[in-house]
């Protein structure tokens, strides 16, 4: 990777976003058939991930980075995200998180970051763990029972 950095996602990024698919056991990542504008939309907390211009990623700040059924309360900032899927499992998902929580640290200031991953995709929470994330508490969604766990990073 290049320059890694985020800019405001525009109708063309969030037009390639839902075009996305996972591999297996990833595939509940997939965005296909989600509706662009909703990414697109402002208000949903979604900006997009570059490397020189060509979109890399998204990642997301505020409620959208939650998962039904967890406890959450306003003491962290929640965040989440996505590389685009030919990306994934070749080390560049640290330096993508950490780019994001670089801009969400300077946008929001939040007294910490939280971020929910499902109890079966250790690669995420490995890269999580790896920039300081803690894990606090496992829960079952309420959409479809999958368990999934919440870590913390309080910010300096
Ligand atoms: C989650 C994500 C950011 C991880 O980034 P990545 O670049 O793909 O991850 P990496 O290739 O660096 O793998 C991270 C670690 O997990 C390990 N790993 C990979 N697959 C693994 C598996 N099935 N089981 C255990 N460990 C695994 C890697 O060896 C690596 O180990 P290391 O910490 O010793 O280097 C990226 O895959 C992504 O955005 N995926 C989209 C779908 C998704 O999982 N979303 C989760 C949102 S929370």
């Amino acid at each position: 990777m290049g320059v890694v950095e985020i800019v405001n996602m525009t109708d063309e990024y969030a037009a390639d976003i839902v075009t996305w698919r996972y591999p297996a056991q990833y595939d509940c990542y997939d965005l296909v058939g989600t509706d662009a504008g909703f990414f697109a939309d402002p208000r949903n907390g979604y900006v997009a991930l570059v490397d020189k211009g060509e979109l890399i990623g998204y990642r997301v700040f505020g409620p959208d980075g939650r998962v039904p059924g967890g406890e959450y309360d306003e003491s962290a900032l929640d965040t989440g995200g996505g590389l685009r899927p030919e990306l994934t499992g070749r080390g560049l998902g640290k330096q993508a998180i950490a780019t994001g929580l670089e801009y969400g640290a300077a946008r929001f200031r939040p007294t910490a970051f939280r971020v929910t991953v499902a109890s079966f995709n250790i690669r995420a929470q490995r890269v999580v763990q790896g920039l300081g994330f803690v894990p606090n508490r496992t829960f079952n969604a309420t959409t479809d029972g999958r368990s999934f766990v919440i870590l913390t990073r309080q910010q300096p």
